[in-house]
């Protein structure tokens, strides 16, 4: 009976097995590979980079059509300040570009947009564009799109102990209350689930600093596709894969 209800739930969608039943809640991706993908054809880096806005487009439609609720997406580094101004400024103004041109779209589709990071270092008018993309979007109850900027998982996390400490000196928190629980929601990812499903494209094989806490026991998925090329079939690709693995937390 239940291998009957299993085959059930499971639909081809362009090609792939997805067990609809087994869908990841939370995706995050390391968006890889727009500089190579530009060299590889002559063309600056900027055109990587917004080639690599546009395949933003199609991972969001396929997450949200199959019922992905967290797709976290590595757009700003606090490493990637040590890039050219030039680039600097290039990836500030595809930010606040997008968020003008896609967000009454993505609001439509019921779309919320979230950030973590410390964006207090980005100019004023992109921290206007973020905050308001956000706010148009809180009651949303789709897709969460969750764009890391200015973010670091070491300095999320010495965020983290820096408010909890404030908490020690200030209101009276305890030791003993220190726990995982506790330091999750000082993360600022505190409202997220962990990823389920990490993917990082072009061919590199680490984390780059990516949600480093809440990767813990995240399954990891490479490609060589570099990001600008990579699409809602690659994503299909990728949870087809990861419905294949079994996950034991640390248990047997
Ligand atoms: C990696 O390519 C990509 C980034 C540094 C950031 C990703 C940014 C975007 C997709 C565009 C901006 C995002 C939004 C949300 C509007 P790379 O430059 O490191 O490529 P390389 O390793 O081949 O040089």
């Amino acid at each position: 009976m239940r291998a009957i209800k299993d085959m059930s739930s499971i639909k081809k969608i362009e090609g792939f097995d997805i067990d609809i039943e087994k869908i990841p809640k939370h995706i995050a991706i390391i968006m890889d590979g727009n500089g190579r993908w530009a060299q590889k054809r002559k063309l600056p880096r900027a055109l990587g980079h917004r080639a690599g806005v546009d395949a933003i487009r199609d991972v969001i439609e396929t997450s949200s059509n199959i019922g992905i609720s967290y797709l976290s997406i590595y757009a700003f580094s606090t490493e990637n300040w040590k890039r050219p101004q030039e680039e600097i400024s290039t990836l500030m103004k595809l930010l606040i570009e997008y968020l003008r041109k896609e967000v009454k779209e993505l609001h439509k589709n019921n779309v919320r947009i979230n950030t973590i990071g410390n964006i207090k270092k980005f100019p004023e008018d992109v921290q206007n564009e973020i905050n308001k993309a956000k706010e148009l979007t809180e009651h949303n109850n789709g897709l969460c799109v969750n764009i890391a900027l200015n973010y670091g998982g070491r300095d999320e996390i010495t965020r983290t102990v820096k408010k909890i400490c404030n908490e020690f000196l200030n209101d009276g928190l305890v030791i003993d209350d220190i726990d995982e629980k506790l330091i999750n929601a000082y993360l600022d990812s505190s409202n997220i689930p962990d990823p389920d499903l990490l993917i990082r494209t072009s061919g590199e094989y680490r984390l780059s600093n990516f949600l480093l806490w809440q990767c813990a026991y995240s399954e990891l998925w490479f490609t060589e596709v570099h990001w600008p090329d990579f699409t809602g079939k690659h994503l299909l690709q990728a949870i087809e894969d990861f419905q294949k693995r079994q996950r034991r937390f640390g248990g047997i």
